[in-house]
């Protein structure tokens, strides 16, 4: 390993760049395995891929950096002979979950039996051996398990946001009946009796046992050649039933095993965009849980690394795209800011024309206000909580805005001041339950701002890991206007009264109040804009700080990142006072009728794309935005040029 491996670059983020851990040994002769007791047949090396077989821009450092090739490590006392090491790590990086491609050819008897050999040999809770295999090969039981899976992978579709359902139905999610056999892997929790050492305490570790088996026979298979696609688009139970098994097993994998035209040189899903590889770097914390970085390595910043990654505008995508809508069927400058965007886009992509920016998601970060006690508003404080199970429960306006435009909507609680029972779609974040009152004393420690910035950035890297091109802001918290007036006073020298709003909709009076409260907050703690964690500790809220976070997140890995109201604009200030480039990546999706918002897109540098009198937040305006800049980057990557159509340009 090398320290360049922990370093946090953008050109590691760029589409399918991220290196294959454990690609990069190629001088293995087929060999290599022979001194176990299941003997290898000569498959490996043939089609592992090389590094960077996503594509073309793997840094050679970062290819450096994964595992060693064995003549470059020293020996250690017991290891095996490097040739058979090199061997193992080319089969974990080779190994391939395969779906497409496969060829009728039976499976020999002896070859699978290797292979279950070695599934066998897992290791096990108390060496319970909770496993079993059952071998299906009959059509008319593949035919009907297949059903149950057709079933459930239509039910999954209907519930995906547009550009996800596309990406979706072009995938290949089984192959059930394309391959001559499938494994049923059973788990018994029961095996054992009372006594399993070690299961007492977590019976779970029966089926954590049963999916080690299971890895084992996919390496096997990898290295005999035989391709494996697991499949779990079932009800657990009506799958057991279907197979006809005893009560007491549970399914762990519905394994389809046959020979391949060939291994895919990368996860599919990867191949096809539905998702990225998280970098080890992301994976790795020394000692304690947030303390990223590689063993050996320099202790990682979240948000240091972070903000190094925050780069301008690529000049040459920027140049072709602004050359390219010159060329367009179009007169020149006629689609005024959309043009303006795409060339953003592009920018920011780094290449011209820019992906389109889907799928996309709506993360609306959640957090409550020591300072709502303060009379700033008339909506008690626990409609946070409640707003938060309306958004999960697809209730709420961002929820509906966000489904026309084809986004998901997740939402994060950073600091409800309620616990929130689990749900899918929920991000369990909370730094604290709610801030503390800013007129009384800071809102938060400065500890408590930078761990909300992280889980912001963090938030960000793994909805594009999991497959977002853009990130869309969202937010709930009851007086979160309050602090928003106080971040965008600070950040821009605006006095109170100027960028406090009526926020849901106050009187007089309750404005008068918040102006003063606002005022107040700012005499007591005289925040210094140079000092942005510093801002958001005394003032900000833990949404702000997480946003602020998210932000810069997307930056740094050049995704676009859409603005909503006035809550995101208080923290695209604080991000951009940690990182003035950030705006490379920054689109605002809407004016806000809060003044402070104007006046923080001004100082922003940003043109609003809707201006429709909203002021919900929740990210509603941000969703709204969305199809402006996906149409934005379709015309430059859709439209033809008048060469290319034929048609005569502007004459002169
Ligand atoms: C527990 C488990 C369940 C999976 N279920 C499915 C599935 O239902 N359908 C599918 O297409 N892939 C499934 N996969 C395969 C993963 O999508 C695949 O492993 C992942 O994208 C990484 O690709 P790779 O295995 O080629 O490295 C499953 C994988 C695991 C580990």
């Amino acid at each position: 390993m090398t320290e360049d491996q922990d370093v946090f670059r953008p050109a590691e983020y760029a589409w399918g760049s991220e290196p294959e851990p454990g690609a990069q040994p190629t001088s293995v002769p087929a060999s290599g395995a022979q001194r176990t007791s299941v003997p290898a047949s000569g498959a490996l090396g043939t089609s592992v891929p090389a590094s960077g077989a996503l594509g073309t821009s793997v840094p050679a450092s970062g290819a450096a950096a994964a595992i060693a090739p064995v003549t470059a490590r020293r020996p250690a006392a017991h290891a095996m002979p490097g040739p058979d090491i090199d061997a193992l790590y080319q089969v974990v990086a080779g190994r391939r979950d395969v779906r497409n491609g496969f060829l009728p050819d039976p499976v020999a008897e002896d070859v699978l039996t290797r292979v279950l050999t070695a599934a066998h040999q897992a290791p096990s809770v108390g060496l319970s051996q909770p496993w079993d295999f059952i071998v299906l090969r009959d059509r008319g039981i593949r035919e009907r398990v297949h059903a149950l899976a057709r079933h459930q992978q239509e039910v999954f579709a209907a519930g995906l946001p547009g550009a996800r359902a596309r990406a979706f139905s072009d995938l290949k999610v089984e192959a059930i009946l394309d391959t001559p056999l499938n494994i049923v892997v059973t788990c018994d929790p029961t095996r054992g009796g009372r006594h399993v050492l070690g299961r007492h305490a977590q019976p779970q570790v029966a089926s954590y046992s049963t999916a080690c088996a299971v890895q084992n026979l996919w390496l096997a298979a990898r290295a005999e050649g035989l391709g494996v696609g697991w499949v779990s688009f079932f009800d657990e139970r009506e799958l057991a039933a279907a197979l006809g098994l005893p009560a007491h097993l549970e399914v762990v994998a519905y394994l389809c095993v046959g020979h391949v035209e060939a291994f895919p040189p990368a996860p599919e899903l990867v191949l096809s965009g539905w998702a990225r590889r998280r970098p080890l770097s992301w994976a790795v914390h020394e000692g304690q849980w947030g303390h990223r970085g590689l063993p050996g390595g320099p202790p990682a910043s979240l948000l240091g690394d972070t903000v190094a990654a925050v780069r301008p505008l690529d000049a040459e995508a920027v140049a072709q795209a602004r050359e390219r809508q010159e060329a367009l069927t179009k007169p020149s400058g006629s689609l005024g800011v959309l043009e303006q965007v795409s060339v953003q886009l592009a920018g920011l992509a780094g290449e011209c024309p820019p992906p389109l920016p889907e799928p996309a998601v709506v993360a609306v970060f959640a957090g409550d206000h020591g300072v709502h006690a303060q009379g700033v508003t008339p909506w008690p404080q626990e409609v946070t909580a409640q707003m938060v199970v309306n958004f999960l429960a697809s209730g709420a306006v961002v929820n509906a805005i966000a489904a026309q435009a084809g986004a998901e909507v997740c939402v994060v609680d950073v600091g409800v001041a309620a616990d929130l029972p689990a749900a899918p779609g929920l991000l369990p974040r909370k730094i604290r339950p709610g801030t503390a009152d800013m007129t009384a004393g800071p809102a938060m420690t400065r500890d408590e701002a930078l761990r909300a910035v992280e889980v912001g950035i963090e938030t960000a890297r793994d909805l594009v890991a999991a497959g977002n091109s853009c990130l869309l802001t969202g937010d709930m918290g009851i007086a979160n206007t309050t602090a928003s007036a106080a971040l965008i006073a600070v950040f821009t020298g605006a006095e109170p009264e100027e960028v406090t709003g009526r926020g849901t909709g106050i009187d007089d009076p309750t404005w008068q109040r918040k102006v003063a409260v606002v005022h107040h907050a700012l005499e007591r703690h005289r925040p210094d804009p140079a000092d942005p964690l510093g801002v958001l500790a005394s003032v900000g809220g833990l949404e702000h700080a997480a946003l602020a976070g998210f932000i810069l997140g997307g930056a740094a890995l050049r995704v676009p990142v859409v603005l909503d109201g006035v809550i995101a604009c208080a923290a695209a200030l604080a991000a951009r006072a940690l990182a003035p480039d950030v705006v490379a990546a920054l689109l605002a999706g809407h004016l806000s009728t809060e003044p402070g918002a104007r006046r923080a897109l001004d100082a922003l540098g940003l043109r609003p794309l809707l201006d429709l009198g909203l002021r919900l937040g929740e990210g509603s305006g941000a969703a709204l935005a969305l199809p402006v800049v996906a149409a934005a980057a379709r015309v430059l990557r859709d439209v033809a040029t008048f060469d290319s159509a034929g048609v005569s340009g502007e004459k002169g």
